[in-house]
């Protein structure tokens, strides 16, 4: 009898995962002040297996016209929640900063911003089986477009609101093959004469990988010899013997002459405490915080991982104290997070070691959403001391497409006066 009861007990206090904008509402966020716009926190679901967490916060504007950014940290593996927590939520830890403090630059002050961990197994996303937890970059979008789909049916009142998909990173692939995806749905609608289209304008990527034989590794030394952190002639001897290094996870695609590896690790170990991350970035110091000592960065796994032998400062920046806070019970429960749920980590290593990549990045995207009547906008902006993913790797393969012609010559762009970064754009 008492057996029967248990199992009675478990299935009522089993609740449906499904996103419910009452249920999943955020009412405040532990050593916070009261949050500055309406903030949810949930799951969408994938399968009955598999849901994704999503964080939602409307506008500070206009929420019922403005647009919503839907936004994905990269890795693969990495969290968006992380990016919430130390870049564009209403509060964050910020550059080499211990406590949660205001932003006084949340996107959502001019935007509907959904962040979505992605794939499952990623944050807080939940994959119950270990194969709910193998992915690839074909099945990420799909997962996130049932996903979207699912966040839509819960709040059906930003239907209309112009969608942009966003993030950086890897999310350079996770960002246009979602918006490639939705792009394939709205044409099957449009034909058919259906009407459940998506109002999807583009998408913005980041320091993004695209290229898979030019951005990363590829590019690391080139640039740091660009700014005189190796030498020139050192580079110039690589690039005689047409020395090729991938990102680890394509490096099988490389071919090298002979003599490539001991140059390679030459201007390697020139520049190995380096942060990967900010290539200029001052050294913390070491015996003033004691952060650095717990475990190796954070920071240092977000994108090319135990192959690659530079380190991220020894500052907080994506730091311990973000991952302790998010890990908090009372921050959990905060985020509507279920018990059974694993622990938060900014990267999950074990996804990114079995995600599968596919060797043709995603320019074939590019061409083709551009090439679709103009319907979409596309931008990628780069920080230029990113040594993960280089400017240079950017720009090169954005100056191979054919056909790409460019409308604004590179100009300077001001903000309040004073010139920030350079700009160049096209069709
Ligand atoms: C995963 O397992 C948990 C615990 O057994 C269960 O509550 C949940 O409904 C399952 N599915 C999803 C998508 O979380
Ligand atoms: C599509 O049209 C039907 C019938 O007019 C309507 O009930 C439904 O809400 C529409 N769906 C969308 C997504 O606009
Ligand atoms: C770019 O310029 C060429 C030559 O003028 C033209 O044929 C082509 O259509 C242009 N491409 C776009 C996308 O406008």
């Amino acid at each position: 009898m008492a057996f029967v009861i248990s199992i009675l007990f478990g299935s009522l206090a089993y609740q449906a995962l499904g996103a419910d904008p009452i249920a999943d509402k955020v009412q405040s966020l532990p050593d916070c002040a009261p949050l500055p716009s309406n903030m949810f926190s949930g799951y969408l679901p994938v399968t009955q297996q598999k849901a994704l967490h999503y964080v939602f916060v409307e506008s500070m504007d206009k929420p019922a016209t403005d647009p919503i950014l839907l936004w994905f940290n990269g890795g693969p593996g990495c969290s968006s929640l992380s990016d919430f927590f130390v870049q564009h939520g209403p509060y964050i830890f910020d550059d080499g900063e211990t406590v949660i403090k205001p932003n006084p630059y949340p996107w959502s002050i001019r935007a509907n911003v959904l962040d979505i961990d992605s794939p499952a197994g990623v944050g807080y996303s939940i994959g119950n089986t270990t194969d709910d937890l193998l992915s690839n970059d074909i099945s990420t979008a799909d997962d996130a477009f049932i996903a979207l789909q699912n966040f839509y049916k819960a709040y059906p009142q930003y239907r209309k609101n112009d969608l942009w998909i966003t993030g950086e990173s890897y999310a350079g692939i996770y960002s246009p093959y979602l918006a490639w995806k939705i792009h394939q749905w709205n044409l099957e609608q449009e034909m058919n004469n259906w009407n459940d289209t998506y109002n999807l304008k583009g998408f913005i990527v980041g320091n993004g990988m695209t290229d898979m034989y030019i951005d990363t590794d590829n590019v690391l030394l080139e640039s740091v010899a660009n700014w005189n952190l190796i030498p020139v002639s050192l580079w110039k001897q690589m690039d005689a013997l047409e020395c090729t290094y991938f990102w680890g996870k394509v490096s099988e695609l490389q071919h090298n002459a002979e003599g490539c590896d001991e140059l390679y690790k030459k201007g390697m170990g020139l520049i190995k405490d380096l942060d990967i991350y900010d290539l200029f970035r001052t050294q913390y110091n070491a015996n003033t915080n004691t952060q650095s000592t717990l475990k190796p960065s954070v920071s240092q796994r977000r994108f090319l991982h135990s192959r690659h032998p530079l380190k991220q400062a020894k500052d907080s920046y994506i730091s311990y104290d973000m991952e302790s806070y998010v890990n908090r019970p009372d921050v959990r429960q905060a985020l509507n997070i279920p018990s059974f749920v694993q622990p938060f980590q900014d990267c999950n290593d074990d996804l990114y070691n079995t995600y599968s990549v596919l060797r043709e990045g995603s320019i074939w995207i590019y061409n083709i959403l551009l090439g679709y009547e103009k319907r979409y906008r596309i931008m990628h902006y780069s920080g230029d001391t990113d040594g993960a993913v280089a400017t240079l790797g950017t720009r090169r393969w954005i100056t191979q497409q054919e056909g790409w012609n460019v409308t604004n010559e590179w100009r300077p762009w001001t903000t309040d006066g004073d010139v920030c970064h350079h700009s160049w754009s096209g069709t």
